[in-house]
């Protein structure tokens, strides 16, 4: 505890009135979110794996009646042929298709505008999403926009869509954000520069692929960077308040994957069986990961602030809100250690407590052995305010967390962050590793 006349309490009691009104707020909507994610329940996309998960995908879409398929990606992947395994499949089966590799990291509106206007011209008939995380979610939006006969801007907000979007299906090229699963799209506003989220169960893809030959040629640092993703995904999600049996299931198995198969996939790209681990766990991250926390929140604005990409700001603050959560969350924390068999049977006696803190030490641990350098270069303390009340509204507005935070409490751990990040000058660890 800070001493009561430092500068961090009477930043704390600055923020008390405020808090209070926020914490209050942000249970209110923690509980409707729980009553709704009851009320109404997700769809599940149909899970292909394997090498042959991609023809076996193609199959369900001409099955399905499509016709005149619309491939979403994006211009890397489209020049590294990795399309090919689906176009020359279509071709086999003389099913007409159309390839847009438009899509940028963290895509614009006008991005999916033109994704947009360029299916609906050509008349397609399903959507096959190949890329990461930003595709698939501009597919999404793509394939709600044609399906709904409007603008993506109409699509914003919680359940804006008054119909199903064109029959999308999904090919995940890196094994992280699980977007194939989930029920939201993120779109960048070109004119406020802000990211802005589409909510629906609609949005859920009909199936996915997921093939480890596609992923095997993904780079050590994005493969540790969505890797450490997936770990918070799964993470967020077994902490969240609305945490139910069936997200625990689901981010239990992808927390136990991630910890056995991370440091594989890391080592050696080329190992299959570790890709398809981890592709699904991602899946599984995904399907859980409709609770998310504090950490995503400030990885969030760290990410704006300061371009890092969102993995490694997720690997950064990661401990810090395990760390803020332990107390709170010990018995949980515990069982999960138990149940993703990272305690030795030596171990398995240990108290809640300790068992807490050696799952903290193994997610550290795990983020170092993948090479994530922790540090956040150009962190500004002037920056804090900004950063802390966005991250806090992040979480009011839409999670159920274990512990919540003021933005004072955020601006601890950003002080952490960037204590840190000075105790460790000219660090290259993550350079020389990714090489
Ligand atoms: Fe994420």
């Amino acid at each position: 505890m800070p001493a009561t006349n430092s500068p961090l309490a009477k930043l704390m009691n600055n923020d008390k009135l405020q808090h209070a009104g926020y914490l209050a707020v942000a249970k209110t909507r923690a509980k409707a979110l729980k009553v709704f994610s009851h009320l109404i329940p997700l769809p599940r996309p149909l899970l292909f794996v394997g090498e042959d998960a991609c023809n076996e995908l193609c199959d369900m879409v001409i099955n399905e009646g499509g016709t005149n398929v619309f491939i979403v990606t994006d211009a890397v992947l489209n020049k590294l042929g990795i399309p090919a395994k689906v176009t020359d499949y279509l071709d086999q089966h003389n099913i007409r298709y159309q390839v847009y590799d438009g899509i940028t990291p963290d895509p614009t509106f006008a991005v999916v505008e033109e994704g947009l206007s360029q299916t609906v011209n050509a008349k397609c008939d399903a959507i096959i999403a190949i890329g990461g995380g930003s595709v698939i979610d501009a597919a999404k939006m793509i394939a709600m926009s044609q399906g709904n006969n409007c603008k993506p801007q109409k699509l914003i907000g919680i359940l804006k869509a008054r119909k199903k979007g064109v029959p999308l299906y999904c090919i995940p090229t890196t094994a992280g954000t699980g977007s194939e699963a989930t029920l939201g799209a993120v779109v960048s506003d070109n004119d406020t520069h802000q990211k802005a989220l589409s909510i629906d169960p609609k949005m859920i893809p009909l199936a996915a692929a997921i093939d480890p030959v596609i992923m095997k040629g993904m780079p050590k640092h994005i493969t540790a960077d969505t890797g450490i993703d997936v770990l918070t995904h799964a993470l967020e999600a077994w902490m969240s308040a609305n945490a139910s049996v069936e997200t625990d299931y689901y981010a239990a198995s992808a927390t136990k994957a991630v910890m056995q198969y991370l440091p594989i996939a890391y080592e050696n790209g080329e190992d299959l069986q570790a890709r398809e681990e981890m592709g699904i766990a991602a899946h599984y991250g995904g399907i859980a990961f409709n609770k998310a926390g504090f950490v995503h929140a400030i990885a969030h604005q760290l990410g704006a602030h300061y371009s890092i990409p969102h993995g490694r700001a997720n690997a950064i603050v990661l401990p810090y809100v395990l760390e803020v959560n332990r107390k709170g969350s010990e018995k949980r924390l515990a069982k999960l250690a138990r149940k993703t068999c990272i305690v030795e049977s030596a171990q398995a006696t240990k108290t809640d407590k300790e068992l807490a803190n050696y799952f903290i030490e193994q997610v550290r641990e795990l983020i170092e052995t993948v090479g994530i350098d922790p540090t956040v270069k150009g962190m500004k303390k002037t920056d804090y305010d900004n950063i802390a009340k966005a991250a806090a509204k992040e979480v009011s507005d839409t999670y159920a967390v274990p512990t919540y935070m003021s933005p004072a409490g955020i601006k601890m751990i950003l002080q952490k962050i960037q204590t840190a990040s000075e105790d460790r000058p000219n660090n290259d660890t993550q350079d020389k590793k990714s090489a």
